[in-house]
């Protein structure tokens, strides 16, 4: 980036890695995670904006899921401190974190096979009376609720065009329908921040237009975004803003055209990667451009084609 400074509408004062937004809903101080004499996760200082999408991107064993880990309670850091929506996360375990309104999908989706599709998405739902000993005893406290639970589970099912699999065990969906579920199962806790650790790895082509727009419709639903991902169209396509990770630092931020023409940022993963194609990092894609030219003319609906 140049010597001049850069200023951004999501950021107060200048652009640069670690700068500060004007309205961050994730701050992070020298968040640190080793193994064994591997630091797989060096963080100084991030802040995540709120309302926004960003992408963490880097190359591989850049620490971005160790962050993710760490960020929501499913890991403990060596050191650091980090907070959400003001509050501090430290030490807060996972199941905690998610009723703060901070849910996360995996790399590897975490959908239980074994259970039917519906059943998946009831598990993802917060405020259940029925769990709890006391009241699980009295049938009219919880039947309300579950009731309930259950319509916006059919309501989200249909929305991620999952209804028809309903009753299927989770085990019978294909990986692209696999990571729409864990999507539309972190939305029945009613987030705030959403981070997604890869949602297009695994997903047929046919769907990833239509994983895209969901991503879009979280942010026009006032939730903030904060996704893993590899595939440089989506992150171009979709993102507010992007964050760098190498050996486990931030190492660049910005707005995409930015950062992904940054030749740091195309080194990073060079470094790492000497088979990642420019063209990928820099370039533009015609195919989802035609798509979404075509989504556009056809008022949006780009949800038309599906995988089975
Ligand atoms: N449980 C673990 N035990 C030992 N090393 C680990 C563990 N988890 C991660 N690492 C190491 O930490 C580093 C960061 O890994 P991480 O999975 O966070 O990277 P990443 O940026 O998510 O990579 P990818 O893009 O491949 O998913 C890597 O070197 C990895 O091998
Ligand atoms: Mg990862």
């Amino acid at each position: 980036m140049s010597d001049t400074a850069v200023t951004h509408p999501l950021v107060a004062g200048a652009v640069g890695p670690g700068c500060k937004k004007v309205d961050p809903i994730v701050v992070a101080d020298s968040v640190t995670r080793t193994f064994g004499g591997l630091t797989a996760v060096d963080v100084q200082h991030v802040e995540i904006p709120r309302g926004a999408i960003t992408a963490l991107i880097g190359p591989n064993g850049a620490g971005k899921t160790t962050f993710f880990n760490l960020l929501t309670g499913f890991d403990k850091p060596n050191t650091g401190s980090w907070s959400f929506e003001g509050s501090s996360l430290a030490g807060v375990p996972a199941y905690r974190v998610s009723r703060k309104g901070m849910v996360r999908t995996f790399q590897l989706t975490k959908s239980l096979g074994r259970l039917s599709v519906l059943q998946n998405m009831l598990l993802g739902a917060t405020k259940q009376p029925g769990e709890n000993i006391f009241t699980a005893l009295i049938k009219p406290l919880w039947r309300k609720r579950e009731e309930e639970i259950t319509a916006k589970a059919e309501e989200l099912l249909a929305r991620f065009k999952l209804d028809a699999k309903r009753d299927d065990y989770a085990a019978s969906l294909s990986g692209g329908q696999r990571k729409l579920l864990e999507m539309a199962r972190a939305l029945m806790s009613d987030p705030v921040l959403v981070m997604l650790d890869e949602p297009m790895a695994g997903v047929n082509p046919a769907l990833t237009q239509s994983l895209l727009g969901h991503i879009k419709e979280l942010k026009s639903e006032g939730m903030s975004v904060l996704f893993v991902e590899h595939d440089m169209h989506m992150v171009r396509h979709i993102s507010d803003w992007v964050i760098v990770m190498a050996e486990g630092r931030v190492v660049a931020e910005g707005p995409p055209e930015t950062v992904m023409s940054d030749p740091a940022v195309i080194d990073a993963y060079l470094g790492a990667h000497h088979d990642t194609d420019l063209g990928d990092m820099t370039g533009s894609n015609p195919v989802i451009e035609a798509k979404e030219a075509a989504a556009a003319h056809h008022g949006g609906n780009a949800d038309r084609k599906d995988e089975h």
